[in-house]
């Protein structure tokens, strides 16, 4: 299931932080001058896409970064990871700091760019006292070019408009674009955003090419990954996979399941649920997922058990959505509160005569019409939830639940 050389190679990430010593012992230095120079190309023929969720080519984000960048650009390693069901990129920034370091100084060297900021969630303490200690095992140079960035905490800290605008002014949440961050972001710089796990990434690329990289996947998937399992399975928690693996193989390697399940949330709260027998047959393949009309996201795989409530899983996640709109639009404000209220209604027991309509009306509404994507990515679940759950949402319609008492426990 996994290709030789890995994210999580090396000490087993339970150990703590790798080392300086380790790494460089185990992965070799890191290419430099004109060999780092040659990265975008090498990156764009590897096929590796953005690991924060919406999978957008790595190569030509630096590309498109450098060709503005007059030396002046930043790179901004997003390793905020608000999303709930996620812990790779905690886990990679604790357990694998100078590899993530090896992706930002790359990107640095690539794109043009003086600064380099690691934006780390606050809750993710062991991830950014590990990236602090390695930034001082690097000394010198490193230490004055790349700080850690403390990301507030909440979903919307880490769209990448937010996280620009948190350096620029000390306030997480997006904002209106163009201009968009490698146009003009950090100090009105040109700004690299790219996810944490994306720039270890690139350093494995850079170090062992790019056709190590496509045959790291299973045809026609490029590339390992980092997923998070979650849900009755004996070993829940970050497994590394090659792109490609089908969710049923992942499951074997988490030690397989230890309950019936009904269902599985695919790429986390901006995701979709899909029955278990689907979605255990499901491929982790980015883009065969999106032919389905399912993202591979930030690689979340989370399944829920069948005595609990698909209905009161759902409503807990898009209540939580709704609290995290960054309140800036009216069509996130108010609309994902009223698909919240409306699904809290239903799962709770005291349904509205018009609220399952109502829930789909809106759901279908809403996409397009904030300022980011957050209210496309709640919409989009609960729209697979009424579809997935679509027995148990017409039970609750109609005040009943099939698993009794309303159950409040979130997948
Ligand atoms: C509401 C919202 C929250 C996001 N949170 C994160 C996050 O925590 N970490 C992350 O890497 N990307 C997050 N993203 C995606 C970023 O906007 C951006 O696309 C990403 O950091 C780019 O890196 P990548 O191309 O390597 O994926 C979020 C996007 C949205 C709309
Ligand atoms: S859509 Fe929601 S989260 Fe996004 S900017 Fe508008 S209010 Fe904020």
């Amino acid at each position: 299931m996994r290709s030789p050389v890995g994210l999580l190679d090396g000490p087993p990430p339970a150990a703590g932080a790798e080392g300086l010593a380790s790494h460089e012992a185990r992965l070799g230095r890191l290419p430099v001058g004109s060999e780092a120079q040659g990265l975008i190309p090498m990156l764009e023929a590897s096929g590796l896409q953005g690991r924060g969720g919406a999978g957008f080519p790595v190569g030509r984000k630096w590309r498109s970064v450098a060709e503005r960048s007059g030396g002046r650009a930043v790179v901004l390693a997003n390793g905020a990871e608000g999303e709930l069901l996620s812990m790779k990129d905690r886990t990679l920034m604790a357990a694998r700091p100078h590899l993530v370091l090896d992706g930002a100084l790359l990107a640095a060297e690539a794109v043009g760019a003086e600064r380099i900021a690691l934006y780390v969630g606050q809750e993710h303490t062991a991830a950014s006292a590990s990236l602090r200690r390695a930034i001082t095992e690097r000394g010198g140079e490193v230490m004055r070019r790349a700080g850690v960035v403390v990301a507030p905490s909440g979903y919307v800290s880490g769209e990448a408009t937010a996280a620009v605008r948190y350096l620029n002014k000390g306030v997480a949440l997006p904002t209106s674009t163009p201009p968009r961050p490698f146009e003009q972001g950090v100090g009105g710089r040109p700004t690299l955003v790219q996810n944490v796990e994306s720039l270890a990434l690139s350093a494995l690329v850079a170090r062992f090419g790019d056709a190590w990289y496509r045959e790291a996947g299973r045809r026609p998937a490029a590339g390992p990954a980092l997923v998070t399992v979650s849900g009755p399975v004996a070993r829940p928690g970050v497994h590394e996979i090659a792109l490609g693996t089908t969710v049923s193989e992942l499951v074997a390697a988490a030690g397989g399941l230890q309950a019936h399940v009904q269902a599985a949330l695919i790429g986390g709260y901006f995701g979709a649920w899909l029955p278990s027998e689907q979605a255990l047959a499901l491929s982790l393949d980015p883009a065969a997922l999106r032919a389905r009309g399912v993202a591979f996201g930030c690689g979340v795989v989370a399944f829920l058990p069948a005595a609990v409530c698909g209905v009161a899983a759902t409503a807990d996640i898009i209540s939580y959505m709704a609290a995290a709109s960054a309140r800036q639009c009216g069509p996130c404000l108010f609309g994902l509160r009223a698909i919240a209220e409306a699904t809290g209604r239903l799962a709770g027991g005291t349904p509205a005569p018009e609220d399952l309509v109502r829930i789909s009306r809106w759901s279908a509404q809403l996409p397009g019409r904030g300022g980011c994507r957050h209210p496309d990515g709640a919409a989009g679940l609960m729209r697979s939830a009424l579809e997935v759950f679509a027995e148990e949402f017409s039970l609750h319609q109609r005040g009943a639940c099939q698993h009794g008492a309303p159950q409040r426990k979130a997948a």
